[in-house]
């Protein structure tokens, strides 16, 4: 195959291909190429198709008769923080309940942590993500609360991606404990001022403890006007306005939607906007399951990400939340590798990873067993064995 940059790659003898394209292979929404090949040049894909059917390429790599699917796309973290919450986590599980309010500690600790500090703990998880398939990733401010602070959290992270969260509405800080509307005047004033420069979108915490559904219409209203996207974290620890709101806002994504009325699904069905779940605050939390298998049979599109934090979910494995979203959330093997890779590019509106078809990044993960559906029925295994990122091998 003519190359552009002078070194494609195939990668052959794949067990299973997950494309994600419903005109490949068996025609499903995964698009499933058996005994498959991939063709990679520079850092996109340029061919899929059977193996028997590869074109010629400079490099051939052997999958050995394993499966490969997109790098996942974990839409939702917050990996800019300091310190942890370990003993938060242990009275939870030994009976009490999680409140917005832990997040204090994290603010806390993450101004006073420095901004190498801060950069190495990102480096730290997002190595750790990517070990276990995920190839792109947003992540959020949120722990500063604080102009300087909130800006430094996006500096940082937008230094190593391109889907940066502005989330200076986690909470009404500390310092204006008694002045939440002066804090909201700040979040969509002086604060925004500095933080819409290194951020793509903007989020808020829509929750008791948190803003409410006025307050967060104020924000969100306030960033789209600078030109920031919104999305929500929306109906994760009580019913309430958010998840109508992000509808409303033409939002991206709502966040966690754990606690949904009839309207509010009927109002993600009508909507763009895409359910992101988050499995692993609720294991974390002890919480009830969202309801996947609802959101989906009202047609709803559902995306499955980490929400990796230290307070409410502390893990940054993709596979994990897919095997919880099959065991307790009635997700099918199928519908749980859609919604972390596809889904999760729908959740950050991004045509160009999630799927492996021509045009796309050659973002690849490789698995040690011969199908996709082995992400939940070998929960908690490294199955994990390969990762490229934009054509270039990392794992
Ligand atoms: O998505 N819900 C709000 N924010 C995080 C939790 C942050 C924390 O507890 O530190 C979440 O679960
Ligand atoms: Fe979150």
């Amino acid at each position: 195959m003519s190359s552009s940059t002078g070194t494609s790659t195939v990668v052959t003898n794949i067990a299973t291909l997950v494309t994600n394209d419903p005109s490949l292979g068996d025609n499903s929404p995964l698009g499933l190429v058996q005994d498959a090949a991939l063709v990679i040049d520079g850092d996109r894909v340029v061919w899929t198709g059977e193996s028997s059917k590869a074109p010629a390429t400079d490099n051939r790599v052997d999958a050995g008769g394993r499966a490969v699917l997109p790098g996942f796309v974990d839409s939702h973290s917050h990996l800019v923080f300091a310190g942890d919450r370990t003993q938060e986590f242990n009275a939870r599980m030994s009976g009490r309940s999680y409140t917005a309010g832990g997040i204090r500690t994290t603010v806390a600790a993450t101004r006073a942590a420095s901004d190498e500090a801060l950069e190495a703990n990102l480096t730290r998880y997002l190595a750790e993500a990517l070990r276990q398939g995920t190839t792109t990733f947003e992540t959020k401010s949120g722990y500063g609360l604080t102009v300087a602070d909130e800006a430094r959290a996006l500096r940082i992270a937008a230094a190593h991606t391109d889907e940066v969260t502005y989330l200076g509405a986690h909470i009404v800080s500390p310092d204006y404990a008694d002045d939440p509307a002066g804090y909201v005047a700040l979040v969509t004033g002086e604060m925004l001022d500095a933080c819409a420069p290194h951020a793509r979108w903007i989020d808020v915490f829509c929750e008791k403890g948190a803003f409410d559904g006025d307050q967060a219409r104020a924000i969100l209203t306030a960033g789209k006007a600078r030109g920031l996207h919104p999305r929500i974290h929306a109906n994760q620890l009580s019913y309430g306005p958010g998840v109508q709101l992000a509808v409303e806002l033409d939002a991206a994504s709502a966040d966690h939607c754990t606690h949904l009325t009839d309207a509010d699904v009927d109002a993600l069905a009508s909507g763009d906007t895409v359910a992101t779940l988050l499995p692993g605050a609720e294991f974390s939390t002890r919480a009830q399951w969202p309801d996947a298998r609802r959101l989906l049979d009202a047609g709803v599109t559902v995306s499955l990400s980490t929400d990796c934090n230290p307070g409410s979910s502390f893990t940054s494995s993709v596979p994990f939340c897919i095997a919880l979203a099959v065991r307790d959330m009635g997700m099918t093997p199928d519908e749980a590798v859609w919604s972390a890779t596809a889904g999760g590019a729908r959740a950050l509106r991004r045509e160009d990873v999630g799927r492996l078809t021509p045009g796309a990044y050659a973002d690849l993960t490789l698995l040690d067993a011969p199908s996709h559906v082995h992400l939940a029925y070998r929960p908690g295994v490294p199955l994990v064995t390969g990762v490229w990122r934009r054509g270039v091998r990392q794992v």
